[in-house]
């Protein structure tokens, strides 16, 4: 396993550019299937998660290749396997968007249920009660979804549940009702670029589905879809953890390749904390364009919701968390859409700020300057929060179990040193560990001279005032995501 060590300090400055989104390539790839003929897909991100998908996909008689282009070539090479094994599934929750093309193109799909995960409970009853209504007979049996149909017919269908819309349920019904016999509306669709995407793609093939980016769809079934070339929407969360980087440095960084549509709430909350982000077309938000982000005065405490689109992405959630961490002041980070995803708080706490969990909710009194500390990624997006913290760190981070970047960050790294950052990776073992975290004992903690030192020593003041002893206590091993 691999390690992050960043020295923080340094300030971000230059420009680098966004790549393709990852949470519309995975359902992308999937709804390919649904399609006869070959389908093109630009801008994919080269992530594991994708390479993930081209397995799950290859597994199901798709031959899935990329071009030294970088465009991915996907064509349905042999209908006669349906089964989307655990061992694929467990690694990535993604692959259940196979569910929706498999039943509506093969009448038949086994998937396994992905189960639990770091971020809170994933449940898929949405995604089942939308292919039920659209007539499909589906039953859990040893922890997989069997689900079977004739051909599927259309539905009003409600996908709303406790804690808004579902994202990919939203796209297996899409695909699923795209090829069904007659009219579905869908009711409490979700709004997010990513799903107005795959829509796009999908019209693009010959469907009929009329009311992309609001709540309301209506999907007039069809015979046949057929692929097309599409290019990949920008990363909106990785257009938002660039910015928050600038941010948290004081820095001054041009994003390019940005939709600063996809991130309105992003860009607001950002101002309102005091950072500068400006447009190249302002007047043209839904172009892809360049936005600059820069600090040019203290910034502010604030409160923020994550929810879904259009507000603030709960995947920016964590990575603002890190930014207010800096900030000195109260301010309130609520996650409604996973109401349990606060596994950075600990690490975060590790390096020096007092955050308490109220259920939904993590109260940081920001300090102005982090402590460098090592500690533990435990899902993507808590991964990139703690690379941002350790950023504006003093002194040196360790970030263990970075593999969850790799998963869905392209080249995250390359782009922070781009602009300026230090960021290592090494081999996750004992001798790589710095100095300044050096274990005495093959335990990752400081020496018993440096802990008398910061009890002694002349910091021992101003980090007291600045850092609460009341804050959550640091998780050690937070569980793999899986
Ligand atoms: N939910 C249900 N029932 C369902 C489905 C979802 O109750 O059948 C609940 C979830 O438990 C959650 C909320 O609804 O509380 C939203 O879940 P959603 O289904 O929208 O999440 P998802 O489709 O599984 C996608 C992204 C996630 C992102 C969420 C929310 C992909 C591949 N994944 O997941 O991305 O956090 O939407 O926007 O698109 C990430 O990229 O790091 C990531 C986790």
């Amino acid at each position: 396993m691999d390690m992050f060590i960043v020295r923080g300090g340094e300030r971000l400055s230059g420009s680098v550019s966004v790549s393709g989104a990852k949470n519309s390539a995975l359902p992308l790839m999937a709804a390919a299937m649904a399609c006869e003929g070959e389908t093109t897909l630009y801008s994919i991100p080269d992530l594991v998660d994708v390479k993930t998908q081209s397995q799950v996909l290859g597994s199901l008689g798709m031959d899935v290749n990329r071009d030294p282009d970088g465009a991915l070539r996907l064509k349905t090479v042999d209908e006669t396997s349906c089964i989307a094994d655990y061992e694929l599934v467990r690694r990535m929750r993604a692959s259940v968007c196979v569910l929706g093309p498999l039943l509506a193109k093969r009448r038949m799909a086994c998937v396994s249920l992905p189960g639990g995960c770091n971020i809170g409970d994933r449940p898929i009853d949405l995604h089942l009660k939308g292919l039920s209504a659209l007539g499909a007979q589906i039953r859990v049996d040893r922890g997989y979804v069997i689900a079977r149909a004739d051909r599927l017919r259309g539905a009003n269908i409600f996908l709303g549940g406790a804690f808004g819309s579902t994202v990919t349920g939203t796209c297996n019904v899409m695909v699923a009702a795209a090829l069904a016999k007659g009219t579905t509306t869908i009711e409490s669709a979700a709004c997010e670029p990513e799903v107005v995407d795959v829509g796009n793609f999908l019209n693009a093939a010959g469907a009929k589905i009329d009311g992309l980016g609001t709540p309301f769809l209506t999907i007039e079934g069809v015979e046949q879809l057929n692929g097309v070339k599409h290019e990949v929407i920008p990363d909106r969360i990785e257009a938002a953890t660039l910015m928050i980087a600038a941010a948290i440095t004081g820095g001054d960084v041009c994003l390019k390749e940005v939709r600063p549509d996809h991130i309105t709430a992003v860009i607001e909350k950002l101002r309102e904390i005091g950072v500068t982000v400006q447009l190249a077309f302002p007047d043209q938000p839904a172009k892809k364009q360049s936005v600059t982000v820069r600090v040019t005065q203290p910034l502010r405490s604030v409160d923020c919701i994550a929810l879904p689109y259009p507000g603030i992405p709960t995947d920016v959630q964590a990575q603002l968390m890190s930014l207010l961490a800096c900030v000195p002041g109260i301010s309130i980070v609520t996650d409604k859409v996973f109401p349990d995803r606060f596994m950075h708080a600990s690490e975060l706490a590790r390096m020096g700020v007092n955050i308490r969990r109220e259920s939904a909710s993590a109260i940081l009194n920001g300090v102005s300057r982090l402590s460098g500390a090592c500690v533990m990624a435990s899902d993507l997006r808590a991964s990139a929060a703690l690379v941002l913290a350790g950023l504006a760190a003093e002194g040196e981070t360790v970030i263990r179990r970075i593999y969850h970047l790799d998963r869905g960050y392209e080249c995250l790294e390359e782009k922070l040193i781009s602009l300026g950052a230090h960021v290592e990776r090494v081999r996750d073992e004992p001798q790589n560990m710095p100095d300044s975290l050096k274990l005495t004992d093959g335990e990752s903690r400081p020496s018993y001279s440096e802990l008398l030192d910061a009890l002694t020593g002349p910091h021992w003041n101003q980090s007291v005032s600045q850092q609460n002893t009341e804050s959550v206590t640091a998780s050690q091993d937070p569980a793999d995501e899986d």
